[in-house]
């Protein structure tokens, strides 16, 4: 049997509004990724995924779509994205979708069909439920991003359910006409030419069918009463069947195509990751720098997963969180360890998502809030910054308007030197993060064919980690400190220019990693 296409590819994500604007309104879209592919295959990635770009009146950013089967009119058309999957596979690149089912825009014909009246069928859709009779919502449930989970429609006086903004109600999937319509959307972009998904909040579709409060419970830290964490409301079995009857759908089609589930945590992970279900999920590492807790949290996401080829899909960062230069440190040391962490990573066996702009070590960008516009800051009242601060567009042209992104002013605004970061001049210099990302992605193509799929921790003094698989060693140096360390092979690549390797000792600065391969040479 042949090796899927997917097994320990390098996947990038590409956050449609921030990626390249090709008609100069400020706002990045189809046209836009597909005039710059170029930038992701030199790169060296195997595949991108776009995020949400549905007729959608962007309260969270597409991720509440009004129309599942266009495209949203400010990111173009569905030639715009036929032409752009025709460009890709040209390339050599696969193309991923983003699936939003949990949830739709409260735009959306369904909703608003549900809303004109009481007795309206698609009311069965969502979830539709008297309050208590104390006059509070159905449950205490609370939304993702603050306040309660439900909002009062004022006409029937009933409250909908929305996990997330009140903007984005809850799909009830325990309506079989649900996985229906589903199923068509689907096989909707699968015959355009997709080649396949990632899908948004995948454990979540089906809630608990009683809908029961989450009991209150001390927090041992602070002795206060919070919602028991470990009550589960969402997570439920009769997910795994939508995702069985979706590769099922999915195996209809050649060459093979993959479907990526949003879950982050390792345990549910397992019963997701299977051949008759989902392919992969995150295995997103936020620890902060210390050997130990990152040494942690790369075994727990390898013990978790299990079956042959099945391995984890490492992470630095995504469109939701904080931008590991930045979480890291920020400023030099930051991006030292950015470029340490990398290689860490890209040495494992499993598949790799690249967050757009991590390439060029954008840091997050503290926006001030009047420009803000995540429903996290805004239902937060500002208490939560939310995420916009790794969403501002990517500057592509150093010295131009804007970066080089747009003519018009960025959606969200650069800040003051965010072209030192552009494409072109980082292209133009060695010792780029860009030119990094691309010898790393580089040699990780060469070995990986002759690596196998597992690892060996080597020891090491405290404060370093070091990893073997067969030729491949890895060793990354979390200290503020240079380290000498005994180790054998030719050093194929450092993450920082001072690392040498002499008479058995690999000689590692201060937050950086270095790989040997013990049959190469530089
Ligand atoms: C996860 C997405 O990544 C995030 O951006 C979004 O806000 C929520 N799901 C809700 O769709």
């Amino acid at each position: 049997m042949t090796r899927p296409w997917w097994r320990g590819a390098a996947f990038y994500e590409i956050y449609v509004r921030s990626f390249a604007d090709s008609n100069d309104d400020g706002i990045g879209d189809l046209p836009g990724i597909t005039s710059r592919l170029d930038h992701v295959k030199r790169l060296g990635a195997d595949a991108v995924w776009l995020t949400p770009f549905y007729p959608s009146p962007q309260k969270d950013q597409g991720y509440d779509v009004a129309d599942y089967y266009d495209v949203n009119p400010e990111y173009g058309t569905l030639a715009d994205f036929d032409q752009l999957v025709t460009t890709a596979h040209g390339m050599r690149l696969k193309v991923l979708v983003d699936l939003v089912p949990n949830h739709t825009s409260d735009q959306h014909p369904w909703f608003q069909a549900a809303l004109s009246s009481p007795d309206d069928p698609h009311r069965d859709l969502y979830y539709f439920r008297d309050g208590k009779p104390d006059g509070s919502p159905p449950n205490n449930w609370r939304s993702a991003f603050g306040g309660p989970a439900w909002t009062k429609d004022e006409r029937s006086g009933q409250w909908y359910l929305h996990l997330f903004a009140p903007e984005q109600p809850d799909l009830d999937w325990w309506n079989p006409e649900v996985p229906a319509e589903f199923e068509h959307i689907v096989r909707f972009w699968l015959d355009r030419g997709a080649d396949g998904y990632r899908i948004d909040v995948a454990s979540a579709l089906f809630k608990r069918k009683d809908l029961a409060d989450v009991p209150m419970v001390e927090n041992p830290v602070t002795g206060t009463l919070r919602q028991d964490p470990a009550f589960v409301v969402v997570d439920q079995p009769q997910v795994h069947e939508v995702y069985r009857r979706w590769r099922q759908i999915l195996n209809e089609y050649q060459p093979d195509r993959v479907l990526v589930g949003e879950i982050f945590e390792p345990q549910r992970q397992s019963r997701y990751i299977h051949p008759d279900q989902l392919n992969m999920a995150f295995a997103l590492i936020r620890a902060r720098w210390d050997a130990n807790l990152w040494r942690r949290s790369i075994e727990v996401d390898m013990q978790a997963l299990h079956g042959p080829g099945v391995a984890p899909s490492w992470t630095l960062s995504n469109h939701d969180v904080v931008r590991h230069v930045t979480r890291l440190g920020g400023g030099s040391v930051g991006q030292a360890r950015a470029r340490a962490a990398l290689l860490l990573l890209l040495g494992l066996p499993g598949q790799v998502f690249l967050y757009q702009g991590e390439e060029l070590g954008l840091e997050e960008v503290d926006l001030p809030p009047e420009e803000r516009r995540d429903p996290l800051f805004i239902h937060t009242d500002g208490h939560q910054a939310g995420r916009d601060g790794c969403r501002v567009p990517l500057p592509w042209k150093k010295g131009e308007t804007n970066a080089g992104f747009s003519d018009a002013p960025p959606w969200l605004p650069m800040p003051p030197g965010w072209d030192r970061f552009a494409v072109d001049a980082e292209d133009a210099s060695a010792s780029s993060m860009l030119q990094f990302y691309e010898r790393a992605l580089g040699h990780r193509r060469r070995l990986s064919p002759w690596l196998p799929p597992s690892i060996g921790w080597r020891p090491a003094v405290q404060g370093v980690l070091s990893y073997q698989r067969e030729r491949l060693t890895v060793v990354c140096n979390f200290l503020s400190r240079p380290v000498a360390i005994p180790a054998s092979g030719a050093l194929v690549l450092a993450s920082d220019p001072l690392a040498c390797h002499s008479d058995g000792l690999l000689n590692l600065p201060a937050n950086s990693a270095a790989w040997l391969d013990a049959l190469g040479s530089r």
